[in-house]
């Protein structure tokens, strides 16, 4: 079993899309092993995306993910980062596949309703970063 780690961010929240995602988490088959409301500081938001500190869109990024309240989930399955990623679909709304997450609630790169850990590694990191060992099922 593999754990990654989902975000519903500040836009899909915001929206009141958040049970329909989570219904569709359960439905494809994952455990949520841990599961919390957030309001990311900008100091977490800038540490969770350490990686694109460089990237052009580090500030916009950082700045929308603490603009508003978000859920972390920690989720296990079989394969769980691939079948994540496949779920939620491509970065920009706009190229994700039909039935995906981010075609059905994402509106542009920026605003995209979800995010899913990219490696095995760094799905165990970041549900990490986010739950102790004592909050997860
Ligand atoms: P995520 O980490 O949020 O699941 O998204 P991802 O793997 O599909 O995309 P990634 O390359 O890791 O980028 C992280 C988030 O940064 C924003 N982004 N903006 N303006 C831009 O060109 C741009 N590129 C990326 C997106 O919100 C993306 O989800
Ligand atoms: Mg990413």
């Amino acid at each position: 079993m593999e754990i990654t780690l989902a975000i519903i961010k500040p836009d899909a929240y915001k929206n009141g899309d958040s049970g329909k995602i989570i219904d569709r988490i359960i439905s494809e088959g994952f455990s949520i092993n841990g599961m919390k409301q957030i309001h990311l500081s900008r100091k977490e938001a800038e540490g969770f995306y350490e990686v694109h500190r460089e990237r052009p869109f580090f500030d916009e990024l950082t700045s929308f993910m603490c603009s508003g309240e978000c859920i972390v989930l920690s989720l296990e399955r079989e394969n769980a980062v691939l079948k994540w990623r496949e779920v939620i679909g491509a970065t920009n709304p706009e190229e994700a596949e039909q039935g995906t997450i981010r075609a059905q609630f994402g509106t542009n790169t920026g605003s995209n309703a979800v995010h899913g850990s990219d490696s095995s590694d760094n799905g165990r990191l970041e549900s990490n970063y986010f739950f102790a060992q004592k909050d997860l099922i």
